[in-house]
């Protein structure tokens, strides 16, 4: 008979390595585990498993340091981490520091077999082929996409195994998935973020600027070019473009794209010298590009080119898993950004937000918690406190509900348009005394009354806060209802 299968557990819980040598040990598999990651590293120098499967919080130092000191001494090493708390930076770090898997401990009793099998497989091809250096980086990066789905482990995996190659990356998926957060993420995760992160959007530049703003124009171009200008392509000369809806990219430009994407060459608009750009190509869209291309609206060839690799954002409704963490989530960011308190969700609040169906996906989310922190009564979100649908509604609502929609509109207009709306449909208004009223009765109500940081969030000082107060007959009652 062949020897048997060698694979090494490392988790500091006994019971729990006592549970995957149950499920793991046969005549043909022997199980061996270590409770530290110093006699994991031990272990496995001695024993040359063929999988090793480790937890990532492990002392004295971690699962992923332990990866990566085993894929020094083996770099063939198959190693598959495991974790209850599995962020995504781990997911993404594990990846990309060449695990071959990655598991949520809570999904272990139906995926443990599966993925250990794959492992020994890939372990077993791997015997015949060729060795390849891992990449040893480590980064600090806050933790910030947030997702335990297992469509979002996906994209994290996905994001890790693409950072560091140079292929183009097309992102898809439909407004305020996250688009964006990924594009950054793969730049981050890559070997150019220490150069810049250029960001364009496509659909929101008229057609005549955008071949301007994407190549650069010589001086006198055309008219209104009055110096010259260095173009995005330029920009991120050694880092990443983004190169946000593609989709709405004219074909005349597309033609110009594809020029650079295959031989990294381009002309400022203008000017006859070919100038050459090393750029990673990240492009997004929410559009289907494949129906673009059968419409002709889009290049086939240019389409090809950037569909390389593609990260596939699934809308929110069908990852209605997620809606409970990304809340948790942007309740502290909220706390942080804005100065708010740090808010709590009831239950009932939570499966009012889990029924939802987010047409507008994270970013409504996003929306929503804002304004229902800015807009709370008290430290608990209750189901009432949840407003739905788009800033404008909340405008008739009164003066100090405006100017929350406003604090978390997109864009400024749009916070304009909300308190002008608002400001209308309130009797005999004067506008900039009723703004300084809402203004203050916002703050006051944001900070439960806090005289020192509503005086912060307005940036006056605390004594012209008081005399605002008194002035526009602001009392406790109406600051904490
Ligand atoms: N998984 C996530 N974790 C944390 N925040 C997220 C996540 N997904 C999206 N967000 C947040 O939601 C908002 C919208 O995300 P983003 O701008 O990346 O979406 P998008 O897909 O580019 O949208 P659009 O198509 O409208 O441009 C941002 O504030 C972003 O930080
Ligand atoms: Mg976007």
């Amino acid at each position: 008979m062949d020897k048997p299968q060698t694979i090494l557990v490392v988790d500091p819980e006994t019971d729990f390595l006592e549970w995957v040598q149950h499920q793991l040990g046969s005549a043909t598999t022997k199980v061996i585990t270590a409770t530290t990651s110093d006699q994991g590293f031990q272990a496995f120098c001695r024993e040359m498993p063929d999988v090793l499967l480790a937890e990532t919080r492990l002392s004295p130092f971690s699962g992923l340091d332990l990866l990566v000191k085993v894929r020094q001494r083996d770099p063939n090493a198959v190693v598959v981490l495991m974790s209850g708390f599995g962020t995504t930076q781990s997911v993404i770090e594990s990846m990309k520091l060449g695990a071959f898997d990655f598991i949520r401990k809570e999904t272990l009793p139906f995926t443990l077999k599966v993925v250990i099998n794959a492992a020994l497989e890939a372990q077993a091809e791997m015997k015949t082929a060729t060795t390849h250096k891992p990449q040893l980086t480590v980064e600090e990066h806050q933790d910030s996409i947030v997702g335990k789905s297992v469509a979002m482990q996906q994209v994290f995996k996905m994001v890790g195994r693409v950072a560091h190659s140079e292929a183009p990356v097309m992102i898809t998926g439909e407004s305020g998935t996250g688009k964006e957060l990924v594009a950054r993420a793969i730049h981050h995760y890559s070997g150019r973020n220490t150069k810049a992160f250029v960001a364009i959007n496509c659909a929101a530049i008229p057609e005549q600027l955008l071949e301007s703003e994407l190549f650069g124009h010589e001086k006198g171009a055309f008219t209104g070019a009055v110096g010259m200008r260095v173009g995005r392509f330029e920009q991120s000369h050694g880092g990443t473009l983004f190169l946000d809806e593609i989709g709405d990219m004219p074909l005349a430009l597309q033609g110009k794209i594809l020029r650079v994407l295959q031989d990294g060459e381009f002309s400022r608009v203008g000017g006859n010298v070919t100038l050459k750009a090393d750029v990673r190509i990240v492009a997004a869209t929410n559009k289907n590009l494949e129906q673009e291309v059968a419409k002709r609206t889009f290049r086939e060839d240019l389409f090809y080119r950037l569909n390389v690799v593609r990260v596939q954002l699934p809308p929110l409704r069908q990852r209605l898993e997620d809606v409970r963490l990304l809340a948790e989530y942007f309740l502290q960011k909220v706390a942080v950004q804005k100065l708010l308190p740090r808010l709590q969700l009831s239950e009932e609040a939570l499966r009012v937000l889990e029924a939802h169906s987010w047409p507008g996906n994270v970013r409504e989310l996003e929306n929503t918690i804002q304004r229902a922190c800015v807009l709370a009564t008290s430290d608990l979100l209750t189901p009432r406190d949840i407003p739905f649908g788009p800033g404008e509604a909340s405008a008739t609502t009164g003066g100090t509900a405006a100017v929350a929609s406003a604090a978390v509109a997109q864009t400024t207009e749009s916070a304009i348009a909300v308190l002008l709306k608002a400001a209308q449909s309130t009797p005999d208004v004067q506008l900039l005394p009723w703004l300084e009223r809402e203004f203050t009765l916002y703050a006051m109500k944001a900070t439960k009354g806090n005289q020192v940081r509503a005086a912060k969030l307005l940036g006056i000082t605390r004594a012209t806060l008081r005399k605002r107060i008194e002035r526009f007959g602001i009392t406790k009652e109406l600051t904490i209802t």
